[in-house]
């Protein structure tokens, strides 16, 4: 089992690259089984969910060239089946978007039922059933397979979702993309990696039009061919950074970012006395002064985004004041504040509301993750508190982060991955 281990108190400084976007990279992936050709696609994230799905690729029959560390080439002319319900397909979310490819390129598809991170809710998928039910397809849920059958392509039609969801307008999308006629995706979702899917289908002969508004046209073609594409940066991977930094204090450019993307985060952080200055590719952020207490909500893009409530809430713990974090999308996403509460943090969870009771300073504990962000709040929480904080979990850390504990360490933080063998495996071996 690996660890982080985190001698806390030290502020950050100094520049920390951003890698692309990973729930960017985890549609895209799967998209490129509906193109006839090469996808080479650039700004890969090294993670292991990116590594996961190319996995699945591979088992599918994809030819993939790594060509470098950030570049792969992906050619599915060899792929046959329509199956994909591997023991990996559990392991991840994001697992759902062959689903939509898959439909789209062959009309029917089988998959296990999607896994990934589990912060303690629900995570349905009957927004993407609805709309592929919608475009003609029957969808059968059994022994934890998905099934679902056109007898020839997609159909085109109106689809308005119920909840904006981003899964289910990426996945339509990927359906729609090669479907019959048109469809209007309604009340979409309009993050950042929506318009990047969008821009990648386009850019191998797909059409479709208002990606990032909340209605979305897709005129159906019969092929797409191979071409080239770099995914965005990533947007949660730099909030986080922003927030280790306002956290800790010190001064880091985040740089390969979109400023644009970051302003909901940015804007938060200055209301809490962290300056925030965009440059054209890249974001100062700076804290000498002590953090301020502040209210967030989250919400769908642009509103502020559920995945940084964790890092958020982990901050404003050392906020002088009462905070409120009000979770909009997610009906369960504080199961992390146990953890924080064992390293002194005052915060008291009422349903979808966490109220936060500044402490000063946080102190050092053994902690575990439970899923990504959260994982990524606790190692913040372990580089603002005093003393040494152990993160277990972080398995989940590096489905998400690319070289966390490398790029932390650039900037001045004590914190090692340390490999510990598990004591029962160690037993077994021994006898
Ligand atoms: C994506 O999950 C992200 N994952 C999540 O990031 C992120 O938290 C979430 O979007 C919201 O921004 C990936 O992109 C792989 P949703 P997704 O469908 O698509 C409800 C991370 O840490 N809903 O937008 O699964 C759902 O219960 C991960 O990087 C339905 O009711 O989220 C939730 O309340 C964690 N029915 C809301 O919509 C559905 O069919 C938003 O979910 C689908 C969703």
């Amino acid at each position: 089992m690996t660890k982080y281990v985190i001698n806390g108190g030290r502020p950050l400084n100094g520049e920390v690259e951003i890698s692309g976007a990973k729930n960017a990279a985890v549609a895209i992936i799967p998209a490129a089984l509906m193109v006839d050709g090469v996808c080479r696609i650039e700004n890969l994230p090294e993670i292991s969910d990116v590594t996961m799905l190319l996995t699945i690729l591979k088992e599918m029959g994809a030819d993939i060239r790594v060509v470098n560390k950030r570049t792969i080439d992906i050619d599915c002319k060899r792929v046959r089946t329509s199956q994909a319900t591997f023991d990996a397909m559990r392991r991840i979310r994001a697992s759902y978007y062959l689903l939509g490819a898959l439909l789209g390129r062959h009309g029917r598809a089988d998959i296990a039922m999607p896994g990934g991170c589990n912060f303690g809710g629900v995570r349905p998928i009957d927004q993407h059933i609805k709309g592929f039910t919608a475009m003609g397809a029957s969808v059968n849920i059994q022994n934890g397979i998905v099934s679902a059958e056109t007898g020839g392509r997609l159909r085109g039609t109106s689809i308005f979702l119920d909840v904006v969801s981003v899964g289910a307008t990426m996945n339509i999308m990927l359906g729609a993309a090669l479907a019959e006629g048109r469809t209007y995706i309604e009340n979409a979702a309009k993050e950042p990696h929506i318009v990047d899917l969008a821009n990648f289908l386009n850019s191998m002969g797909a059409d479709v039009r208002g990606a990032g508004t909340n209605v979305i046209k897709i005129n159906g073609v019969t092929r797409m061919k191979g071409g080239f594409y770099s995914i965005i940066p990533d947007q949660i991977e730099a909030g986080t950074y922003m927030a280790a930094v306002a956290g800790t204090g010190g001064r880091v450019i985040i740089k390969d970012v979109i400023p644009k993307h970051l302003e909901c985060i940015s804007s938060k952080l200055r209301e809490m006395g962290v300056t925030v200055i965009d440059l054209a590719d890249s974001v100062i952020v700076q804290r000498t002064g002590p953090l301020i207490r502040t209210n967030i909500k989250t919400m769908p893009y642009p509103g502020f985004p559920t995945d940084m409530q964790p890092q958020l809430a982990t901050i404003l713990c050392q906020a002088e004041g009462t905070s409120i974090i009000t979770e909009g999308v997610w009906d369960n996403r504080f199961k992390y504040v146990d953890e924080l509460m064992k390293m002194g943090g005052s915060i008291q969870v009422e349903g979808k509301t966490a109220i936060i009771e500044g402490v000063g300073s946080l102190t050092g504990a053994p902690l575990k993750a439970g899923d990504l962000r959260a994982g990524a709040a606790l190692v913040i929480a372990g580089l603002c508190a005093s003393g040494q904080t152990i993160v277990e979990g972080v398995n989940y850390i590096e489905r998400g982060y690319e070289k966390m504990v490398k790029k932390l360490t650039l900037l001045g933080a004590d914190i090692k991955s340390v490999f510990q063998p598990d004591e029962s495996v160690a037993k077994k071996i021994i006898g």
